[in-house]
């Protein structure tokens, strides 16, 4: 308990303005109860006749969720779940505000309200389990601290018994866990008890209208949690499992990942909670001035596409020759960034699922590193790097130093990371020479992902992983690590079995509620490989620019295809990656959505709506503008006879009008399609 003081009284003397500390330490309370600042979301710990561990949600006074149990499995102890007592608990309030080096959000507001429990055993082991929950007006996260303690040392965790047992049912979106193609599956939209065993981000409409998302944030030295369902509307952690029989093993005092749950009246509700980054920790790499958000265009498409080979050879993308036709076509339209993938020794052979011959300080031939790096920098441009990993992680991290090492001195800030390879397939080599086969999300692979950006940060180099571990926040601790993927990108846009037109308003209110998504937008010429049709109109692709949150904002399409739309290109070329605000104007998940963001670098606004296959129409109020202030509305829509089924796709109006926050807009949406507006502030 002591500790727990010290790190209270820290917090108080860090946060000058959190208010006055409630304190009751006294032994044997039946319950512990809090709410949120505003009063409307309520927690109370208690334990059962058999001394099992619950806590129990209100929304307003309305159950949200029933008692739902706490408690661990392990794998050569006895499990944590019954005989337990309340021995103390403590409240604390904190009203601060911090600054993201970039984002959605240039100002964050961190208002909660703290209540900790601790539970010990009655008898025999004795054991402490400290359960700190953090309520916040729009949600709340909660996580397991166990202190240092005899009979609790080393912590062989074979799960976690967490529950979040619903009080009523709803409609659920979820994507299948523990399956191959790891984090690349469509959601599911199902009633809540008819949930298999899901990944979060799940997100849940209940039958009243509020809607709840289920996450976790700074999962750090931890497997990933997935949730099962039990029975009826309840839900329990499943935690990835590692290559052991443990799924996670930590050494007393540690504390668990936050578990989360935002809710809200509405789906855009949802989207503004800041819970998943108020629960990770500050800034841990200093001045990160050198962390630069940007676009980026790459030679990327015409690999997915089949056209080119990463591998050298006569379809070779990565040539000196093509690489300076990017750096071109970046200079010319201003896009700072230029990916390059298959630069480097190591394509040549079988490297799906086994990276071991890739080499990250090694280009091949027909890629002159000198003479690239030397034409990228007369023109302004810089290099984005590719380090595919093919899963075998333990190859990567033997190379960490010297790679980094190299993308820093050949002028490459940003490196795109990828571990491809099935699930339950990355390779991991010991010391002692053992192999193992780990999970993308388990234990093991939460610390590569920071041992790898923390590598990177010593060179000033930031990270965007592809076929990573899921986003729990963590780029507010790690700024360089800029963005991932983790779902179905545009490349499935490429492929047979591409993205429905549904999917990005089901990803903006279930995984992108995580964080950013390098999605890769922007394929203007709305085809995949041998011609196949993207089920998308021309106007929204451009609006994934600003409904999409990424530091990282690829313009996907080749060189060749923006020349054939250069008049809708202009707004990827104006876009920013970086705002200072952001409000979800309307929405509802999987169906719609309509985006304002306002840019850092000036006091223009961006708009960003996108619809499903049905054709939609949304009213706006332009009251987010500067009173008093006329833009220039610079419109991107959708033309009248667009349609994401017919070659009418690429249908698209661009127009402008004078506008003023007193006015409002109707935006008419084709099937699949959408609009996208910059409003340039004018001046005064
Ligand atoms: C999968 C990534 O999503 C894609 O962007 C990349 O090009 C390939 N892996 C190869 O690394």
């Amino acid at each position: 308990m002591l500790r727990v003081l010290i790190a209270l009284a820290l917090s108080l003397l860090a946060f000058p303005a959190a208010a006055q500390v409630e304190q009751n330490l006294a032994v044997g309370p039946a319950q512990a109860s809090a709410t949120s600042p505003d009063g409307r979301i309520g927690v109370t710990l208690s334990v059962d006749g058999d001394g099992r561990p619950h806590y129990a949600v209100t929304r307003d006074g309305k159950p949200l969720l029933r008692p739902s149990r706490l408690g661990f499995l392990f794998t050569d102890a006895p499990k944590l779940e019954r005989n337990f007592a309340i021995v103390g608990h403590s409240t604390s309030k904190s009203d601060t505000s911090w600054k993201q080096p970039y984002g959605e959000w240039e100002t964050i507001r961190d208002n909660h309200v703290e209540l900790r429990v601790r539970f010990q055993e009655k008898k025999d082991l004795r054991r402490i389990m400290d359960m700190v929950f953090r309520l916040f007006d729009d949600g709340l996260g909660f996580r397991y601290e166990f202190p240092e303690q005899p009979n609790l040392g080393r912590a062989n965790i074979a799960d976690e018994l967490t529950e979040f047992a619903f009080a009523e049912g709803g409609t659920a979106w979820w994507k299948p866990a523990f399956l191959w193609n790891r984090e690349e599956y469509l959601y599911n939209r199902t009633r809540l008890d008819a949930v298999g065993t899901a990944q979060t981000v799940l997100t849940i409409k209940l039958d009243d209208g509020t809607h709840v998302a289920l996450h976790e944030a700074a999962l750090v030295d931890y497997s990933a949690m997935n949730l099962a369902r039990t029975e009826g509307n309840t839900l329990r952690a499943a935690l990835t499992p590692g290559a052991g029989a443990p799924k996670v093993r930590r050494d007393a005092p540690f504390a668990t990942p936050w578990r989360t749950m935002i809710v809200a009246e509405d789906a855009p509700g949802l989207y503004m909670s800041h819970i998943v980054l108020n629960l990770n920790e500050p800034n841990k790499l200093g001045d990160v001035s050198w962390v630069k958000p940007g676009k980026f265009v790459g030679v990327w498409w015409n690999m997915i596409k089949g056209e080119w080979s990463w591998a050298t050879g006569p379809k070779h993308g990565a040539t000196t020759a093509n690489v300076k036709k990017y750096i071109d076509f970046a200079a010319a339209n201003g896009i700072p960034g230029v990916l390059v993938e298959g630069w480097n020794v190591g394509w040549d052979g079988d490297w799906f699922g086994n990276g071991k011959d890739m080499r990250f300080d090694t280009p091949v031939p027909d890629f002159d590193a000198a003479e690239i790096h030397r034409y990228a920098r007369s023109k302004g441009v810089h290099l984005i790097g590719h380090h595919e990993t093919g899963g075998s992680a333990s190859h990567y991290e033997a190379q960490l130093d010297r790679a980094f090492a190299y993308a820093a001195e050949h002028g490459i800030p940003v490196v795109k990371t990828g571990y491809v390879t099935d699930a339950g397939q990355i390779e991991r080599v010991d010391p002692d020479g053992s192999q193992h086969r780990e999970w993308h999300e388990g234990q093991w692979m939460s610390n590569h992902h920071l041992r790898v950006v923390q590598a990177a940060a010593k060179h000033k180099v930031s990270i965007d992983v592809h076929v990573p571990i899921k986003d729990t926040g963590l780029r507010r601790t790690y700024p360089n690590w800029l963005s991932r993927e983790g779902g179905r990108g545009m490349e499935y846009n490429a492929w047979e079995g591409k993205n429905p037109p549904e999917h990005e308003a089901n990803m903006f209110f279930t995984q992108w509620l995580g964080g950013p998504m390098d999605f890769t937008p922007g394929v203007l010429s709305l085809t995949g490989s041998n011609g196949s049709p993207i089920l998308s109109t021309e106007a929204k692709q451009l609006a994934l620019y600003v409904v999409i949150y990424s530091p990282v904002q690829m313009a996907a399409d080749t060189p060749e295809n923006y020349a054939k739309h250069m008049d809708a290109f202009q707004f990827i070329r104006d876009v920013p990656v970086d705002w200072a605000e952001t409000r979800v104007l309307s929405g509802a998940v999987g169906d719609h959505v309509t985006v304002v963001r306002r840019d850092r670098a000036s006091a223009d606004w961006y708009l960003g709506a996108i619809t499903d296959e049905e054709a939609r129409t949304v009213e706006v109020a332009l009251d987010f503008l500067a009173p008093g202030r006329t833009y220039e509305a610079q419109i991107y829509r959708d033309g009248e006879d667009a349609d994401y089924r017919t070659e009418k796709r690429h249908s698209i109006v661009i127009e402008k009008r004078r506008v003023t926050a007193a006015d409002s807009m109707t935006l008419k949406l084709a099937p699949g399609g959408g609009q996208a507006i910059r409003f340039r502030a004018l001046r005064r």
